[in-house]
Formats: C-alpha cells, sequence, structure tokens
C-alpha cells in the first residue's frame, strides 16, 4: 500500500529530489510549490498522472494554503515534509549591519511559512497511518555549533527548530511525530556546485531516515543520515 508523502518548494532542489526518490519506489506524492506546473515537475506530473498531484501552495501566504487544504479535501497525508525555504541575498546582511526587510522575509518563509502548512495540514496528517511531520532546517540553524554569517539564515533555522518542537509537544498525544532535519551540504541552488553532495543522496537519506523515525523519535534534531545535531 504505497504511503502519501506532501512536500512543499518540490519544483527544484532537495524537494524535487525527494518527489522523485518517493515515486520510483512506489509512494503518491503531493508536490507542492508555487508553479506546480512548468519546468521538471511538470514532466514528472505528466509522467506520473496517479502517483503525483501538483499543487498551488505558496507558504507565506494564509489564503494560498487554505486554498490547498481545500483542494486536498481530506485526503490523508502519512509524511509532510516542510522544506520549501530561502537562504536570503546574500551580502545584504550581517551581525553588523542588518536589512531588517530580509530578515523578515526569511522568518516568513523559513519559520512561519512550516507552522502555517503544519497547523492547516494537522488533521489530514493526523487522518494517516503514517502520522509525521518533518521540516528541513538545517544545522546552520546550531547555537551549540557555534555560529558565525548568515545571520538571518541562520536565526531562521534556530527559531523553526524552537517552533516546530513547541508544535510537536502539541501533537505528540495525538500520535503525530515531529522530526527536524539537516539535509547535508546539498549541490542546490541554494547549496551552490561545490556542495558535498548530490540532492538524490540526500533525499534517499532523508526518506530511511524518516521510515525509522517515528513518536520515539519526535522532536528529535538529526541529520539526514540519523545523526544528532546539537541544539
Ligand atoms: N542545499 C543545502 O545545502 C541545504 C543545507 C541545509 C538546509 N537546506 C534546506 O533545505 C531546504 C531545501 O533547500 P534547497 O537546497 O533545495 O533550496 P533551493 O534549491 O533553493 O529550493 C528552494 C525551494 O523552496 C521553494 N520556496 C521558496 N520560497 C517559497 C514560498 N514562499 N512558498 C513555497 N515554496 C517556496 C522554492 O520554490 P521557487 O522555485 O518557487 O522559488 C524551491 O522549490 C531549505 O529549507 C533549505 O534551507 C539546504
Amino acid at each position: 500500500m504505497p504511503h502519501t508523502w506532501m512536500i512543499t518548494g518540490a519544483n527544484r532542489g532537495i524537494g524535487l529530489a525527494l518527489t522523485m526518490e518517493l515515486l520510483r519506489r512506489g509512494d503518491h506524492v503531493v508536490a507542492a510549490a508555487r508553479n506546480p506546473w512548468g519546468g521538471a515537475l511538470g514532466e514528472l506530473a505528466a509522467a506520473h498522472p496517479a502517483a503525483l498531484l501538483p499543487l498551488e501552495l505558496d507558504v507565506t501566504s494564509d489564503e494560498s494554503v487554505a486554498a490547498a487544504k481545500g483542494a486536498l479535501d481530506g485526503r490523508p497525508i502519512d509524511v509532510l515534509v516542510n522544506n520549501a525555504g530561502i537562504h536570503g541575498p546574500r551580502g545584504t546582511e550581517s551581525a553588523l549591519a542588518m536589512d531588517f526587510d530580509v530578515w523578515r522575509e526569511v522568518f516568513e518563509v523559513n519559520v512561519y511559512g512550516p507552522l502555517r502548512v503544519s497547523q492547516a495540514l494537522l488533521a489530514n496528517v493526523e487522518a494517516s497511518s503514517g502520522r509525521k511531520i518533518a521540516t528541513i532546517t538545517s544545522r546552520m540553524g546550531s547555537i551549540g555549533l557555534n555560529p558565525s554569517g548568515s545571520l538571518a539564515y541562520r536565526s531562521s533555522k534556530a527559531a523553526v527548530n524552537m517552533a516546530m518542537v513547541v508544535f510537536g509537544n502539541a501533537v505528540r498525544a495525538r500520535g503525530v511525530a515531529q522530526l527536524l532535519f539537516h539535509p547535508g551540504w546539498v549541490r542546490t541552488d541554494m547549496g551552490g556546485g561545490g556542495a558535498d553532495i548530490a540532492p538524490s543522496e540526500s533525499a534517499a537519506g532523508l526518506i530511511a531516515t524518516i521510515d525509522a523515525s517515528g513518536l520515539a523519535q519526535t522532536n528529535s534534531f538529526r541529520t539526514w543520515q540519523g545523526e544528532p545535531i546539537p541544539w
């Protein structure tokens, strides 16, 4: 019996790689993106009409999230993956000179987005047998790893870790597991061409680790290979 996964930011990078890997092994995917019809995701949707549902979703918009929830019409979601994220324009902010508009925008996508989507689709996740919500954050959000630079991005990932742990404690009694992952340093538009691993490698590791996780792992912060990361 295939499971249904929903991936935000499914049109490129790690989100697209997750979608491809899940389809390859026979799962169903709700592929959410601001434009889910064009490019590689559009081609994938045409090739997998039964297994892939393209869904328009801007994680920063209450209206867009409500419309996506309506389009799902109560469909159970076994695993919701909050993957959409931005770094913000490089060189526009620093510890000594912050562009507050940039910081606000990064928080809109990376912090408010995952909680907005998770709250809206909690009933869909609860209605499934999988009952997992995974958020792709970053080891750059770890305070314990003595951070410097990328203040907007790092603080957004630290904030989403906290927000999702509080959310995780609220949904634990409903049988929903909340998981936080660093996907590795991945060769995507965000990670750059010199990064360590291919999107397919990150996706395969994330899926295997999510498969092996449940309520016992709720509120953990781990790598794509399941190794713990200091907060
Ligand atoms: N790559 C790395 O090395 C790395 C390391 C640590 C953590 N991460 C995290 O992994 C996740 C995926 O990163 P990536 O490397 O795949 O990045 P990416 O290639 O830049 O892709 C980002 C994705 O997020 C989507 N997105 C941005 N704003 C959105 C919004 N308002 N609503 C819906 N979707 C939105 C983008 O859609 P559009 O095409 O519409 O812009 C795109 O699909 C992010 O959360 C990132 O912080 C990545």
